[in-house]
């Protein structure tokens, strides 16, 4: 049996999935795909993971507003996240973070609400996803105040191996997608160098990111063989290791028993 590769980061409620949602996501699990974590990070997204969860057994859900979106978030909103964070299905807290590359969300307010869902997540016993882009610093200062009180994942890591490295120590986990295959991949690559396996997730992070020979493309779980295949050929071990080691991974970060 071909190994079942484990996507720790989908979009599958983006509206570039509105042609062909049902379709793909059978074809993705009749191709290797055995389990997906489906991170709703807008507001609008919320419901449309929690019906996606509902829907397939294979896909868990992941709620918590993105950083560029946390202005929709106000106390009200707060307490109907944490409602639906203690929905069956729900595996994590996230997409949560802090991304100072786009200025349309102030710093301040960014902060305010990843500290207020990192909170959640303790209170609920959740792992969290975290989105960190230009913001290295703030993220590993906010990060420590909750060090070995939280686990989880630093989604499509971006930072430097000194970064990988801090965290990996903390207990957190890498999360590895497209970028590792760019030809200016270099950082990420030695980064996948650095960390040991039994820190790395896989992850699409679709629609975006497509991996090559996809790059620009819309992004699927179905390209996740090349991003394995790329962090096999860095740490020169097997396709099947990288698939089988990431699988393993993410069922014990989110508590997946199957
Ligand atoms: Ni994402």
């Amino acid at each position: 049996m071909e190994p079942m590769i484990f996507d720790s980061h989908a979009h599958y409620d983006s509206s570039q999935f509105d042609v062909d949602r049902d379709e793909l996501i059978t074809e993705i699990s009749e191709n290797g795909i055995g389990t997906i974590v489906n991170v709703g990070a807008a507001w609008a997204a919320l419901p449309i993971t929690l019906e996606l969860a509902e829907k397939y057994p294979f896909i868990y859900a992941a709620l918590g507003l993105h950083p560029n979106d946390v202005e929709d978030l106000d106390e009200e909103k707060m307490e109907q996240l944490k409602q639906m964070c203690q929905q069956d299905r729900v595996v994590a807290v996230g997409e949560i973070g802090l991304d100072y590359y786009w200025d349309n969300v102030p710093c301040d307010v960014q902060k305010k609400w990843f500290i207020r869902q990192l909170d959640l997540a303790q209170e609920l016993d959740l792992p969290v996803i975290i989105h960190s882009r230009d913001a290295a610093e703030d993220t590993l200062n906010i990060m420590k105040r909750y060090e070995g009180k939280l686990r989880g994942v630093i989604h499509c890591f971006s930072y430097s191996k000194e970064m990988a490295r801090e965290y990996v120590k903390m207990g957190f986990y890498i999360g590895i997608g497209g970028v590792v295959t760019f030809k200016n991949g270099k950082k990420i690559k030695a980064v996948v160098s650095e960390i040991p396996l039994d820190r790395i997730l896989l992850e699409t992070d679709c629609p975006y990111l497509a991996p090559e020979p996809y790059r620009g493309k819309r992004n699927s779980s179905l390209y996740l063989p090349e991003i394995a295949q790329t962090i096999a050929d860095i740490k020169g071990i097997t396709y099947e290791e990288v698939v089988d080691k990431t699988r393993e991974n993410a069922k014990t970060l989110f508590q997946i028993s199957e």
